[in-house]
Parts: C-alpha cells; structure tokens; sequence
C-alpha cells in the first residue's frame, strides 16, 4: 500500500473515542472504514460496536464515538417481538439497514444477513449482500456460521463486499444448537479455532466470536490478524457489541449473564410516560407554551 492509500490514523482513544471527526476537530476519519478497525487490532486497542435499528439511536451512539454500529436480525427479537431471529427477513432487515445508514455520519454500518438469505449458496450470499449494500446503504455484512460457509466470504470478499465472521453461538442456528448455549468449552474449541481461521483465510475482516469462553475467544484473536469481536466471549478480543437495548437498560427480565445495563432507560422512559398522563389527565399539559 503506497503512503497515499495509507487510511487516516484512527484519532480516537478508548478512553476518548469521540476525539477527532466525532469532536468536530477534523482530527480523525470522516468515517470509521475497515483500515481503522485492523489500527485498532494493530496498536492493541478495543473499539465499541452496538446494534441500532432506528435513526435516532443510531445518530445518538454515532454522536457518543461508538465506531461499529450493527443493524442486527436481533431486530426480531427487540424491535418486532419475535422469540427467535429467525423470522425477520431480508426486506424487514433493508428498512433497519437504511434507518441506522440514515442516522450514523461516523460509524462503520454492518448489517445481518438473515436467516434464509445466504445459506443456499454463494451466489444467494452476494445476491442478498448486494441488496443490503445497495438499498439499505450499509458499508458490510455480517454472515453466521463456520467454515462451511468459506465459499460464500471467499464470493463475498471477491465481489468487493466486506463481511464480517460470527462464529460461537449463532443464533440463527439456535434449534440446531439445542438453545443459547456457550459454544467452544473442552474438546469443541479447537471446532471454533478452526472456524475463525477458516473463515478469515477466506477473506473476513474481522470475526465476530458470541458466548465462547474467554480464553478460546483469546487464542482466535491470537490465531487471526483480523480484528475479533465478543460477545459473551471476555475481553481479549478487539472490539464489544450488545444489543443497545441491554446495554441501556431498555428490556426487563433476566440478562443473560454477559450483559451489562449501563443506564436504566427503561425506568426514565416509564417515569416520563407516567409523568405525561398525569399531566394530561390534569389539563396541565399542554399549557399556553405549548399552545397556538
Ligand atoms: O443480531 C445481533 O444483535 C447480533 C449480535 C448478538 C452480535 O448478531
């Protein structure tokens, strides 16, 4: 790579990630494009990536330095109420895909490809990544599965379409699996290494890793020289994701144990709703300020 098509070094830090285009300094990328993330592999740093699936989170966790964000098919699951990712569809997936490409100025976009859009062949791989790149606007995809599926990145890879490995637990494949269960203990984890390598070998730029013990998901990230990704998976990989719902506390019920709630959001968007009632049922709201 000659100096000239070196990417802009990435200006952020972890411990201040909104330095550079984020801050409005001109200091950093105007956009967090694949190059950046492989820094962040590189220098040893972490990024953040969360899912979104609307503009206004998406410009919100933009605007807050998060430099992945992943319009998951978890959208089943948190937005359309399904009990499984499997329902969800390409279209349904396309019109996330472009509210969160609406929203996000700085981000890096990657998109799922869902269940039923990839795994006949390679050809279906690229033809639904097309569309997702296409119509929904995002910068990559993210396909679930192991080594299997090589010929499907190595198609991708060659079509000029950045994907993204999810290895572990796959969620699409949750009644094969026999439920949410950590992937890779004992004997199995050498099926995880191979996995990821398999997968990066065929061209994935980075591999995302979901409920595999720790120090599996810490021997993939030495065995790759792409960027990893966990979830469920410790803190030797390069970058995080959650679901933006259980990072902020949106969802009730029990977390799976790899969640961490950093704010109570839905207890402030319960006590705001209640607050409005009150106020409607009142006749204090609206008040002469809100009246024409
Ligand atoms: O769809 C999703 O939210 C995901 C994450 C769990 C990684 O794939």
């Amino acid at each position: 790579m000659s100096n000239a098509e070196q990417p802009a070094p990435y200006a952020g830090t972890p411990a201040d990630p909104t330095a550079g285009a984020a801050a409005g300094t001109g200091a950093g990328p105007r956009r967090i494009r694949i190059p950046h993330l492989q820094q962040f592999k590189d220098s040893g740093q972490h990024f953040a990536m969360l899912t979104a699936y609307d503009q206004y989170t998406a410009a919100i966790f933009d605007e807050a330095g998060i430099e992945v964000l992943l319009v998951g098919d978890s959208a089943a699951n948190n937005v359309m109420g399904h009990a499984t990712t499997l329902p969800i569809t390409l279209d349904e997936m396309i019109v996330f895909a472009r509210s969160v490409t609406a929203g996000a100025q700085r981000a890096l976009v990657v998109a799922d490809l869902p269940f039923g859009s990839y795994e006949v062949s390679p050809a279906q791989a690229v033809e639904s990544s097309i569309r997702l790149l296409k119509e929904g606007l995002v910068h990559a995809v993210k396909m679930e599965g192991g080594a299997h599926y090589v010929p499907h990145v190595s198609a991708l890879a060659a079509a000029g379409i950045p994907v993204m490995a999810h290895v572990g637990f796959t969620p699409q494949s949750e009644h094969a699996l026999g439920g949410y269960r950590v992937q890779g203990r004992g004997d199995a984890a050498q099926a995880v290494l191979d996995d990821a390598v398999a997968l990066a070998d065929a061209g994935a730029f980075c591999v995302l890793m979901e409920m595999v013990p720790a120090h599996v998901a810490a021997q993939v990230d030495a065995a790759v020289a792409v960027p990893t990704i966990g979830i469920g998976a410790g803190n030797a990989t390069t970058g995080q994701v959650l679901v933006w719902q259980d990072m902020a506390g949106m969802r009730g019920g029990k977390a799976p144990r790899f969640v961490k709630a950093f704010a109570d959001v839905r207890s402030v968007l319960s006590q705001a709703a209640k607050e409005y009632a009150a106020e409607v049922r009142s006749g204090s709201f609206p008040g002469p300020e809100h009246s024409f």
